[in-house]
């Protein structure tokens, strides 16, 4: 069933001279984990909120084309009724925060104040994230005394704590080290594996490599291609859109040593070991 469809998508900011998205067209299948990539300032966010209805309601300016969410055209419908399929994580988590909670367990809950669950629910989602996003040591604290690791934890958890349909996630762990992130991204894809549609714009390669089933490349607000991780990395002219494919993809094009059974070259460790181990067999 598709869960997201765009199509011809046009949109400019007030004030802006050029196009912030350009006849951007694609479909996401119900339970896929998408990749959205490009370099800096491409449109990724701009997508991202375009799928939450952020854009054009919140921003307003010039829009066009369609954007379908579940069936419902974002154009013509509230960011609140669109909330109650798609949860969003913002780049920047400091702008998610209500700034009106004492603790973290408030913060969490608030989402969930108005849904009408009843409290025993409320306490085991709340509980449940907590857990998932390894926050339960602060649960107490004040939002603002957090780390912007721990902020950007609660950011999510608070999202995830909604359980919706589709969760969209921009550079969700900017703020996290790299065993921090790992963790944040297995907390992601097992929310994806329990049939979540996911879509995440992020800008480390490996990690999209690893987790995402098809990437969308993006280029001064035009799509380039969306397809497969194998066929987006192995692409000649990636360098042209300032991206730079995993390490793994690297060495194996460097060796010319393509995965099995496809085109492309391997873009995760376990492919290119595979790759590596068949090829000097
Ligand atoms: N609120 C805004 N008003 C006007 N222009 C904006 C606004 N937000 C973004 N833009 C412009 O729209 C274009 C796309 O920006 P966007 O933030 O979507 O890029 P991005 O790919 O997410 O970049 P990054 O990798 O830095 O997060 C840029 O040219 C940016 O300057
Ligand atoms: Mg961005």
């Amino acid at each position: 069933m598709k869960k997201i469809v765009v199509d011809g998508l046009k949109y400019k900011y007030p004030l802006s001279e050029a196009l912030a998205l350009q006849d951007i067209s694609f479909e996401i299948e119900e339970g896929e984990f998408i990749g959205i990539i490009g370099k800096n300032s491409v449109g990724k966010s701009t997508l991202c909120q375009a799928l939450v209805g952020l854009v054009p309601h919140f921003y307003k300016g010039a829009y066009g084309g369609k954007v379908l969410v579940d069936g419902l055209e974002v154009r013509n419908h509230s960011i609140a009724d669109i909330s109650r399929k798609v949860g969003m994580v913002f780049q920047n988590p400091f702008t998610q925060v209500t700034g009106s909670k004492m603790t973290v367990y408030e913060e969490i809950a608030f989402g969930l104040e108005n849904s009408g669950l009843p409290r025993e629910e409320m306490r085991q989602r709340i509980d449940e994230v907590l857990r998932l996003m390894r926050i339960e040591h602060v649960k107490d604290h004040s939002p603002f005394d957090l780390s912007g690791g721990q902020m950007q934890r609660m950011a999510i958890a608070s999202i995830m704590a909604m359980k919706p349909d589709i969760l969209v996630l921009d550079e969700p762990t900017s703020q996290l080290d790299p065993a921090g992130s790992e963790e944040v991204f297995q907390a992601i894809q097992d929310f994806s594996q329990q049939g979540i549609t996911v879509i995440m714009a992020e800008h480390k390669m490996e990690k999209i490599a690893q987790y995402c089933n098809r990437v969308l490349l993006l280029h001064e607000g035009r799509l380039v291609d969306f397809d497969t991780a194998e066929k987006i990395f192995s692409r000649e002219d990636l360098k042209d859109y300032g991206v730079t494919a995993p390490v793994y993809t690297r060495v194996c094009r460097a060796l010319g040593v393509k995965k099995q059974g496809c085109d492309g070259y391997p873009v995760t460790l376990e492919d290119a070991e595979l790759a590596l181990r068949r090829s000097f067999a």
